[in-house]
């Protein structure tokens, strides 16, 4: 039994939750006007602020003030400035800025209002995060950056859990800012990588591989892999979360897609989040799959029974599946696994 006191502080959390979107919103809001990047040369006022932002000065007065009070800005007199932290991740130009996150968790708001309409109907009215990488440059580029962020961290784990010293050719499919290709053709000079990506993302990766000088090694090939023929054979293949954002008939078609550009001894490398039997046993994966269901048209994360079935009907071997550490994707909270197949040659 519970006592009072425990069903005190439960319904204190149950209230913060509910309203934690106000708190949400104010930020986003301020990254959104870039609020932080505008305070990083000298304290203003929220007269000034406004005049810069081109907002209204008594609402942008309660906006920052809203922001000193969470911790975001520091108040003296009527001066604000950044804190340590948003100086470090909200302020463009700094090495960790991290304020193309949340203009993408931005972009993905108005998808949450909708969910009740959602849940009743049964799906989105659009899929946003699919519009984004197709039809809007800027959120195609938010989001990749997202995605670079925490990459290169992983990337590192990859390299050390599968052996690419004999691997001479790397398709990289979704392959996104191009980290992965860029990290392990900087540790393998044998190894020539293949971004094949939608044409907004491959522009992130192309300026990538420029930016490391690897024009020679590691291609750009923009297409949808859903609709475009995938050229050439490669001894290996990553995946690195692409299946989520798809639903099972585009995951198989992929898997055969990539059965079909695999040399004779070739490997799949999939990396992904896996989805317990029990769906409800990780909040993190649980909630994902919430925003899956109102951004895309299908995706989801899978169990590993679906991913091996994935394998098997395209017919690939599963080889191995290992789990990346915790760290690996700290800022999100859940554990990205690898799956590794190898290319049967039998009859399907
Ligand atoms: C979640 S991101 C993963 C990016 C990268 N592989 C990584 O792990 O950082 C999924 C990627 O798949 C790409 N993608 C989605 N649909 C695609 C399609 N139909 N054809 C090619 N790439 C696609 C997206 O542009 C996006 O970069």
């Amino acid at each position: 039994m519970l006592y009072q006191h425990e069903h005190d502080k439960a319904l204190k959390s149950l209230i913060d939750l509910s309203r934690s979107f106000w708190k949400s919103k104010i930020l986003l809001v301020a990254n959104e006007l870039d609020v932080f990047s505008k305070l990083s040369h000298s304290p203003k006022t929220a007269k000034d602020l406004s005049r810069i932002i081109k907002t209204d000065p008594r609402a942008t007065e309660l906006l920052i003030n809203a922001l000193a009070a969470m911790g975001f800005l520091k108040k003296e007199k009527d001066y604000f400035s950044n804190t340590e932290v948003s100086k470090k991740y909200l302020c463009q130009g700094s090495p960790s800025y991290i304020g193309f996150a949340l203009r993408h968790y931005n972009y993905c708001w108005d998808a949450w209002s909708e969910l009740e309409q959602a849940v009743k109907r049964g799906h989105p009215k659009r899929f946003l995060e699919q519009e984004a990488l197709h039809k809007d440059e800027k959120r195609a580029r938010d989001f990749t950056l997202k995605m670079d962020f925490t990459g290169w961290k992983m990337a590192e784990e990859i390299e050390q859990m599968v052996d690419l010293s004999n691997v001479k050719s790397m398709l990289d499919l979704g392959g996104g800012s191009g980290c992965y290709s860029i990290y392990f053709a900087k540790k393998y000079p044998q190894l020539h990588c293949t971004i094949f990506e939608l044409p907004f993302v491959a522009k992130v990766a192309e300026e990538n591989v420029i930016r490391h000088n690897l024009e020679e090694r590691v291609s750009v090939v923009t297409g949808d892999f859903t609709i475009d023929p995938i050229k050439d054979v490669y001894d290996l293949v990553l995946v690195s979360f692409v299946p989520h954002g798809f639903g099972e008939k585009e995951v198989h078609l992929m898997f055969n897609k990539v059965h079909s550009i695999l040399k004779k001894d070739g490997r799949l490398v999939v990396q992904d989040y896996l989805l317990s039997s029990q769906d409800s046993s990780c909040e993190e994966l649980a909630v994902f799959n919430m925003h899956m269901f109102l951004v895309t048209s299908g995706g989801r994360v899978y169990t590993l029974s679906e991913i091996k079935n994935f394998f098997y009907k395209a017919n690939f071997s599963i080889l191995q599946v290992l789990r990346l550490s915790e760290r690996s994707d700290f800022l999100m909270g859940r554990e990205p696994y690898l799956f590794i197949g190898g290319v049967n040659h039998e009859k399907k």
